[in-house]
């Protein structure tokens, strides 16, 4: 984080990490250096700031700046049905197997960002039948990122009161608290992961581990993959998809 512990010749002092992550309200030690680096780089470019001390100071008097920079770095974005061939695998092959099984699904989106991941999971859920018997949650970092998820409005559809009401959202830190109560039977933690460093990665994935229900299953995203399912006690069944056994 060269940029963030280098002063630009202003005469003030840099802002340090410990200082961004204060003013922003994030964990920033959890993501990896290069990526907080990068998106450092990029809110300096963006907000037309010389120095991380002016960063700071922005992001300290200015809510809508602050914002901008939490949903940078948290990599806010996601879509309807992303990654089409994830959902597919759920459809015909994971999601089946796992009704088999499951009477009354519960299924987590971690680290959901608009809530779109969910909302696809639920009408795939609907088209196998099994969305009224579905407990549905999905957890950000980001509170402005769940006001969104709860709103479903949305350039490319709109959710239907009818199945917003099915749905739970709840802010959660996957780095640093408990996974929410109760095993899930289906995980998606897709493309969270892969910004945090390497410590806070494996502790989230040990996390969600030891959330599934036997016979659960956990999917990352589709450039992910765990490096020893087995002492997590998961087998691998799909691309990026573990089942613990039951
Ligand atoms: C790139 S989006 C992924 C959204 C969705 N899973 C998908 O693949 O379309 C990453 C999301 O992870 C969230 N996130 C980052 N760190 C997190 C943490 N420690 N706990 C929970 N969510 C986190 C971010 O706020 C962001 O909404």
């Amino acid at each position: 984080m060269e940029r963030a512990a280098t002063p630009r010749g202003d005469g003030r002092p840099a802002a340090g990490p410990a200082e961004l992550s204060a003013v922003a309200g994030l964990p920033l030690e959890a993501f990896r250096a290069e990526h907080v680096a990068d998106r450092i780089e990029r809110a300096l470019a963006a907000e037309d700031v010389a120095t991380t001390a002016e960063l700071a100071a922005l992001l300290r008097r200015d809510p809508r700046a602050r914002e901008r920079f939490r949903r940078s770095v948290a990599v806010s974005h996601s879509g309807l049905f992303r990654d089409p061939e994830q959902f597919e695998a759920l459809e015909h092959r994971v999601l089946p197997r796992l009704l088999e099984r499951a009477e009354r699904p519960r299924v987590w989106s971690a680290g959901c960002a608009n809530g779109l991941e969910l909302w696809s999971l639920a009408i795939v859920l609907g088209r196998l039948g099994a969305l009224e018997h579905s407990q549905l949650l999905g957890t950000d970092l980001l509170e402005e990122n769940l006001a969104v998820a709860r709103a479903g409005v949305y350039d490319v559809v709109e959710i239907t009161p009818a199945l917003r009401s099915r749905a739970r959202w709840a802010r959660h830190d996957l780095v640093n608290d408990p996974p929410p109560a109760g095993r899930w039977d289906l995980i998606m933690c897709r493309n969270v992961a892969i910004y945090l460093c390497p410590h806070a990665k494996a502790g989230v994935h040990r996390r969600l581990a030891t959330a599934l229900a036997p016979g659960g299953v956990l999917m990352l995203g589709r450039s992910e993959r765990l490096g020893d399912p087995a002492a997590l006690g998961l087998q691998r069944i799909e691309r990026h998809v573990y089942e613990r056994p039951r």
